[in-house]
């Protein structure tokens, strides 16, 4: 007698997959930051991620909304807001007002996640939520029918450039086949690690929305670097059966 798990597992996952890659400007110059996006752009990235830390969810400060309305005039390509902030409801109204397309919240940092998401929506962005490495898919079951997206972190949020942390692949995984056996669609993200010795095993899992900061930004050219992830993105969602 299979296990429920074993016999989700068996649903094939959904067909044609857009992979995408959504640099995260952590890493980039930031005295740059305009011709940075732009060098990623070129090499074919299609969402820009940015990480917004309060020092108090997470033990790091980033930026604000300001810097998300100057890179808004900088760049067509959809900015994707990575709250890793308390209170976040008091704070999505000024992100979504600079120019955020997408929105995501921790699962973690919200008492009423429900109302959180709904508040995204009500701005026009697409509401995402995300999870920690230490927190479990099934915490999200009552959400994963209005959100746009979920995105697994693949490592401790705060840092750019941490390894990559492999038990989160099962995660993805997961929500894939949650997606499958109940048709709902949410798109599946991954953050932290995402390089070029670790990307065909996030796509395999299900990753469809890749975010790299150190491989695309660390060192060398970012156009290069965005493309050569990409193609070994693309290359692995060929395997996927
Ligand atoms: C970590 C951030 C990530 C980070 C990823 O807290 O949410 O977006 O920039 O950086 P890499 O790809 O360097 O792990
Ligand atoms: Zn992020």
């Amino acid at each position: 007698m299979l296990k429920s798990w074993e016999v989700i597992s068996l649903v094939k996952p959904r067909f044609p997959v857009l992979i995408e890659l959504a640099p995260s400007i952590l890493s980039a110059d930031f005295a740059h930051l305009a011709d940075q996006v732009e060098r990623a752009t070129a090499g074919g990235a299609s969402v820009i991620h940015v990480d917004i830390m309060d020092g108090h969810f997470v033990p790091n400060l980033t930026i604000g909304p300001p810097v998300v309305k100057s890179l808004r005039k900088a760049t067509r390509l959809p900015l994707d807001c990575h709250l890793m902030i308390e209170n976040p409801d008091e704070y999505i109204p000024y992100f979504a007002e600079a120019g955020a397309d997408w929105i995501s919240v921790h699962q973690e940092a919200c008492r009423h996640l429900n109302r959180t998401l709904h508040l995204i929506k009500s701005h026009d962005c697409l509401a995402g939520v995300v999870i920690n490495p230490a927190t479990p898919v099934e915490t999200l079951t009552e959400v994963l029918d209005i959100v746009d997206y979920v995105l697994v972190m693949s490592v401790n949020p705060g840092f750019g450039g941490q390894q990559f942390i492999p038990g989160t692949l099962s995660k993805m995984k997961k929500l894939a086949e949650i997606r499958a056996v109940r048709g709902y669609n949410y798109r599946i993200e991954v953050d932290g690690g995402v390089a070029l010795n670790t990307v065909g095993g996030v796509v395999l899992a299900g990753a469809e929305v890749l975010v790299a900061g150190n491989a695309v930004f660390g060192s060398g050219d970012p156009k290069a670097n965005a493309s050569a992830l990409l193609e070994a993105a693309r290359s692995a969602s060929l395997l996927r059966v």
